[in-house]
């Protein structure tokens, strides 16, 4: 079994990280149930991501083996809903290259991004949507002081197979 990474490079995803912290998560958009999301995005939607994961509003942390190296995880923040009185709760993700599953990178940067949070933007609560088993991620939010809200029940299809969403939150 690989080992825990011990000296992992954490920091805010600057610019220059998009490709990489998009071609992490396209792997399993094409790939996984882990994602509800389907189709790779296009580059204005790059774009537009980009524009939305500002660092004063929805900050997204990068994992890094060293300085300078691959971005080997990431864990984001994103708006919740528009309605105004939602702007305290964001959702969150986290994607840690295949490689590297199973070495800690996943706990160090969620921890990294819930630290970071609370310290630099209003948000105040996350909501974690996880399709439904995915004993990696749930057992990963947990770890990281979620708790479950709920089970939606086939709210989603994806490959022909439908699948239902585990609410987790976790107050900051
Ligand atoms: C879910 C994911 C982010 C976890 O990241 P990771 O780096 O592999 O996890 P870590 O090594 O940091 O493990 C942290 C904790 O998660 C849990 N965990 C990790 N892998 C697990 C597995 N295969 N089965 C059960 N629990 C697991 C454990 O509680 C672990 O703590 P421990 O080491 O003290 O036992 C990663 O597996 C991944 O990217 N999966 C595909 C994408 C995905 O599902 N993202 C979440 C979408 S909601």
């Amino acid at each position: 079994m690989a080992s825990t990474l011990t000296q992992l490079h954490i920091t805010l995803m600057q610019p220059t990280d998009l490709g990489e912290v998009l071609d992490l998560y396209e792997h399993y958009v094409l790939n996984s149930t882990c994602t509800a999301q389907t189709e790779r995005y296009t580059p204005a939607q790059r774009a537009d991501w980009l524009a939305v994961h500002h660092p004063d509003r929805y900050p997204v942390m990068v994992a890094r083996a060293q300085a300078g190296g691959p971005v080997i995880g990431w864990a984001s923040v994103s708006p919740w809903s528009p309605r105004q009185a939602y702007a305290r709760t964001a959702e969150e993700s986290v994607y840690v290259a295949p490689s590297h599953h199973g070495r800690g990178v996943g706990r160090a940067v969620l921890w990294a991004l819930i630290e970071h949070v609370p310290r630099h933007t209003s948000i105040r609560v996350l909501v974690a949507r996880i399709v439904h088993p995915n004993p990696a991620s749930e057992s990963l939010h947990r770890a990281c002081g979620f708790r479950p809200v709920g089970l939606m029940r086939y709210c989603a299809e994806k490959f022909g197979q439908p699948l239902d969403v585990l609410l987790m939150d976790r107050h900051l």
